[in-house]
């Protein structure tokens, strides 16, 4: 049994409490654009650029101690692994003054886009918005006051509806989308679910931008694509081709259609609203029809400390709880359960990882 110990060796409490100034550092580097101005400069982790060299690259009105502020800026980045740090001669004719250079770290490059013009800086961005911040710290309520969503109580209307009125941070967070489908659909799901095979037409309800719909009618192009979203997502989305755009509101009705995708959809809702979205997918469907379910962080049965697929599971856990009203990861029984629980007969699991899986739900009431 531990009893209180000596604070000095308390190293990860003491980590924690820095986190939000690492991480906000992070997101200032990203807004600055600091990452992709050393990017340009040279290939991988090769390049490097003195402080003074990447703020002749942005736009600041500071002439006196931007690159000196900065400098202090990319010393923490690099303490946390994100920059490295040459020496070289400060001026070509006295080699003994030197300046501190700053490369890339694989870390960093994450956060340049790659070759498919993807990169994790939205998953920054979104995670440092002021109203995100805000409503963490409103947290506490969820404990200490009934049906309290922090979001909520911070902003006094539910997430969706106060972003769908902020069209910069829209195309963030679809960004932050096209992100996550790009590491956990694309390249895990498409790869390991053969399931759409079969398919004349799919419904993506809640498809974001439309982006996953059309990697699917692009992988298979006999499937008739749709993308059923609020009317506020549909006019800002992408035309993407093969996919048609319907409007409308999925806890209103869901057009009839073959079948139907929730892709990262029912962990914003709570229980009672996942069965509401699933009775309309229920009557939209016919009667050979199916629901496929894909959600990426799911809360695995058995907690295993300190693996980072589960510390991201539960974490989304808490940002779901922060964010919406009730939303929440689930388990596959909990998810298997809402489905039986609105008259769906059989479920299938496929699990594509540890924490992501997709999960078909089938009609099947022939009477
Ligand atoms: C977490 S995002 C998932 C987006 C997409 N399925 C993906 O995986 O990239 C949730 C989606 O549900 C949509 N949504 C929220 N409320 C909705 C409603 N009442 N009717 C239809 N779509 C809705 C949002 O606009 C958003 O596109």
């Amino acid at each position: 049994m531990e009893t209180q110990g000596s604070l000095e060796n308390h190293i990860s409490a003491l980590d924690i409490g820095n986190s939000l100034c690492i991480q906000m550092t992070l997101n200032t580097a990203i807004e600055l654009d600091v990452f992709n101005i050393i990017a340009k400069s040279g290939p991988g982790s090769g390049a490097h650029l003195s402080s003074k060299e990447i703020v002749s690259q942005i736009p600041t009105t500071n002439p006196i101690s931007a690159a000196k502020n900065l400098e202090r800026i990319l010393n923490l980045l690099s303490v946390n692994s994100f920059l490295s740090i040459s020496l070289r001669p400060a001026t070509a004719n006295d080699k003994t003054v030197q300046e501190k250079t700053y490369g890339l770290t694989k870390n960093a490059l994450c956060l340049v886009p790659n070759e498919d013009g993807v990169s994790l800086a939205p998953l920054i961005m979104t995670g440092s918005e002021m109203f995100t911040i805000q409503s963490l710290c409103k947290l506490k309520d969820s404990v200490l006051e009934p049906e309290c969503s922090p979001f909520y109580k911070a902003h006094g209307e539910p997430y969706f509806e106060y972003i769908s009125k902020k069209p910069e941070f829209i195309q963030l967070f679809e960004k932050l989308m096209i992100m996550r489908s790009y590491l956990y659909f694309d390249h895990k799901v498409l790869e390991a679910y053969r399931g759409f095979q079969e398919l004349k037409e799919l419904m993506d309800v809640g498809g974001g931008d439309g982006s996953s719909i059309a990697k699917i009618v692009s992988m298979y192009p006999h499937i008739h694509g749709i993308n059923f979203n609020l009317p506020s997502i549909i006019d800002q989305a992408p035309k993407y081709q093969g996919v048609k755009y319907v409007k409308g509101d999925m806890f209103k009705s869901i057009p009839k259609t073959q079948s139907i995708m929730l892709k990262e959809v029912l962990h914003n809702w709570d229980d009672e609203h996942c069965k509401k979205i699933l009775r309309n997918c229920w009557d939209a469907l016919p009667k050979a029809g199916k629901v496929i379910v894909v959600e990426y962080f799911m809360i695995p049965e058995e907690l295993i400390k300190n693996t980072p697929e589960t510390m991201n599971s539960i974490t989304a856990d808490i940002m779901m709880m922060t964010l919406t009203s009730g939303g929440k990861q689930r388990t596959t029984a909990e998810i298997d359960h809402l489905a039986i629980s609105v008259g769906f007969v059989e479920t299938n699991i496929f699990p594509i990882t540890h924490v992501t899986c997709v999960i078909e739900f089938l009609k099947r009431n022939i009477e």
